[in-house]
């Protein structure tokens, strides 16, 4: 079992990545943390606390973190998660929130705790993870690794012409968890957009309520897909880092020099990838370049089933 925190801003892809991490039998989840994103703080941790709830494992520490990037104002993505964040499923769903601690601390915690073991998966705008870093600079030596859904470098953005979301939304973050000198894996959107779950896919995944969620909540990050592509499928961001996190097999990675853009009118948020070396800079991520699609949407299919 390989110790993971995720942090997630739940949204429809976060979700889905919530239940492959549990149903994968492979990780074991040492606790959730939630920042605002797709959706405001409150309700990502709301969508969280619920898809926890509908998988049974409401003995997992959820810990809310930032309600707002560090710097930028919040920007919730309403057209492709919906009002609610989770595509309007889960809707009678009757929770308790866990208000207590404070995500940044609990990453803190738990580093300490389990030095050199804990793999953090960040599947949201990087705040959290910044601000502990910040507050804890031996995180450097105590966190195993860092696997990271974010950026594009080969590829166009999917909130500007050159910037993925999480990025886009708090680039001083991620500038900060990028040079924090912590072994990455960037899981960006070159890759990620290869993963598409399509009708079909869901189609054949065993009957529950799993299935039942998947099938509700992507309806309308489905529409919004087909509205931009005429295609009725939606891209596997989040679920795709944590099956890189539990399997790094399934994509084949370069290390090289990467950067984020915070001072640009036209480009603020780019990940600029130094793939030529022109910077002489040392190399500080794995960046994905290729990915086995179909082994991972086999898996999930799969996973999502049992
Ligand atoms: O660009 C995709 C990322 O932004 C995913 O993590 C999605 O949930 C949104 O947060
Ligand atoms: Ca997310």
């Amino acid at each position: 079992m390989k110790k993971v925190i995720i942090d997630v801003d739940t949204g429809i892809d976060d979700a889905i990545g919530l239940c492959l991490a549990v149903q994968s039998g492979q990780a074991d989840i040492v606790g959730i943390t939630t920042v605002n994103g797709n959706t405001s703080l409150e309700q990502a941790t709301v969508n969280t606390t619920k898809v926890m709830k509908l998988l049974g494992r409401e003995d997992v520490a959820i810990v809310k973190g930032a309600n707002r990037p560090l710097l930028r104002d919040p920007h919730f993505e309403v057209s492709v998660h919906g009002n609610d964040g989770i595509g309007g499923a889960l809707k009678e769903m009757e929770i308790v929130v866990n208000e207590d601690g404070f995500a940044p601390d609990f990453i803190i915690e738990q580093a300490a705790k389990y030095k050199g073991e804990l793999t953090i998966i960040l599947l949201a705008p990087m705040t959290n993870m910044a601000l502990a870093i910040r507050k804890e600079p031996r995180l450097k030596d105590w966190v195993k690794e860092l696997v990271i859904m974010g950026g594009a470098v080969s590829s166009p953005g999917n909130i500007t012409p050159t910037a993925e979301y999480n990025i886009f939304i708090d680039p001083e973050a991620a500038k900060i968890v990028l040079h924090a000198g912590i072994p990455i894996t960037l899981v960006g959107l070159d890759v990620t957009r290869q993963t598409l779950l399509t009708e079909a896919d869901i189609e054949r995944m065993n009957a529950g309520a799993v299935r039942d969620f998947v099938q509700e909540s992507t309806t309308h990050y489905m529409n919004r897909h087909f509205q931009l592509t005429g295609n009725r499928a939606c891209a596997m961001h989040d679920p795709l880092a944590v099956g890189v996190a539990l399997d790094k097999s399934l994509v084949r990675t370069e290390l090289h020099y990467v950067d984020v853009e915070t001072k640009s009118d036209l480009c603020d948020g780019q990940t600029v990838c130094d793939f030529k070396g022109w910077l002489k800079k040392e190399p500080n991520v794995n960046v994905c370049v290729e990915v086995d699609r179909d082994r991972f949407i086999e898996t999930l299919v799969d996973t999502l089933g049992r």
